[in-house]
């Protein structure tokens, strides 16, 4: 009988050799997935929006979590959130762009716990105005909230966090805006800039080459269904910003649910991984600068020429005290809910 070669498809091997180091990076993952029973977890911002969600998952996954925000009455009403869900909660108001707030709370959590697991980087501020439309003291602000907040928990809490050795975590909320350089976010850009800078030094210093020291995870989201956009500062055309800056927060392709957003966040640190992009704009954007830096600048020199123009005025106001007309539209409900969902108005002004 003539025996008959079998021709194995081209693409077999390929495809074989792809699925097998997916099954190992799932295996991998598994393997050092951070059990957080028990463990104690601080969530800085954890009052509203993606920090209150991070601090419930932390929570669900049976974490002690410590949550401080500047709105004492805003954090009341997490810590009471939360501890109707059955977590244990440590809960302080603080400024944490003063660093010595910033350390009495690090280390009042270390007082009310004993021990630091996870630090997690979430507190910020942002103004959307043309640059000729803010104030020094407005980029200033957001250096305090964005950055040097981040300076002063994590400098502080390092050596809580190194008894945990490659257990323990740092979690750093950085943001498309710390890698691409948006127009009408100035203070924003350049202080998540900062925070990417110092999240990527200290992963390299305590978590990478062997290095035996807490894991470090930078997070770039981009736009999130948080709600924050009512606690979001708005200068120049206000209500116009207002409308531009909520539609972008909101539109569903374009932004990603906050919820799911907490749960990778979560799964991430848990598996200490190095870097976490979420949604469909921080993964595009990213790509486009790093293939083509002074392109996406350029680009974005475009999408300034359809914002609202500079009005030679200084100041902003708080979204929730606006009362701009977008507020009331359609388009801006998926926000609108968020807000409502996630603590970021009072209950009597909650749309
Ligand atoms: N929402 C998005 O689309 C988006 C996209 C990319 C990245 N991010 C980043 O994700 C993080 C959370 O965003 P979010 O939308 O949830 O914002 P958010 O609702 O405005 O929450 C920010 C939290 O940070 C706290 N905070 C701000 N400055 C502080 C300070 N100096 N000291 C202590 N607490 C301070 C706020 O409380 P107080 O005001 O009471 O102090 C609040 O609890 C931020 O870092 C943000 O930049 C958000």
């Amino acid at each position: 009988m003539a025996s008959r070669k079998r021709r194995r498809s081209p693409v077999l091997f390929p495809a074989a050799g792809l699925g097998a180091a997916a099954i190992a990076r799932t295996a991998f993952r598994a393997l050092r997935r951070l059990n957080l029973h028990g463990r104690v977890v601080i969530i800085t911002g954890g009052a509203r929006g993606l920090g209150l969600l991070l601090a419930e998952e932390f929570g669900r996954c049976g974490a002690r979590v410590a949550i401080t925000g500047r709105d004492a009455e805003a954090l009341d009403r997490a810590a009471r959130r939360l501890r109707t869900l059955g977590v244990e909660v440590h809960a302080a108001a603080c400024d944490l762009g003063d660093r010595a707030a910033a350390e009495a709370f690090i280390d009042g959590v270390v007082r009310a716990f004993g021990r630091i697991d996870v630090l997690v980087n979430n507190a910020g501020v942002i103004q959307v105005a043309p640059m000729q439309d803010l104030r020094v003291e407005e980029l200033d602000e957001a250096m305090r909230s964005n950055y040097w907040s981040a300076v002063h928990a994590t400098l502080r809490a390092l050596p809580h966090l190194q008894k945990q050795g490659r257990e323990g975590r740092v979690v750093n909320i950085v943001s498309i805006g710390g890698r691409v350089a948006l127009p009408h976010l100035l203070g924003y850009n350049a202080s998540k800039f900062a925070m990417m800078g110092f999240s990527e030094t200290i992963q390299a210093e305590l978590s990478r080459g062997g290095a035996d020291g807490p894991r470090v995870t930078t997070v770039i989201p981009g736009p999130m269904r948080t709600g924050s956009i009512y606690n979001a500062e708005f200068g120049g055309d206000e209500p116009r910003e207002f409308g531009w800056f909520g539609l972008a927060s909101s539109l569903p392709i374009a932004t990603i649910d906050a919820r799911r957003a907490a749960r990778r966040v979560v799964a991430a640190a848990r598996e200490g991984r190095g870097e976490v992009k979420l949604g469909l704009s921080a993964h595009l954007l990213s790509w486009a600068h790093g293939v083509a830096p002074q392109t996406t600048v350029r680009l974005m020199g475009w999408v300034n020429a359809l914002l609202p123009k500079p009005q030679g005025t200084t100041g902003t106001t708080r979204g929730r005290d606006l009362r701009a007309p977008a507020q009331r539209s359609v388009l801006l409900r998926p926000s609108n809910e968020a807000a409502r969902r996630n603590n970021e108005a009072p209950p009597e002004q909650a749309r």
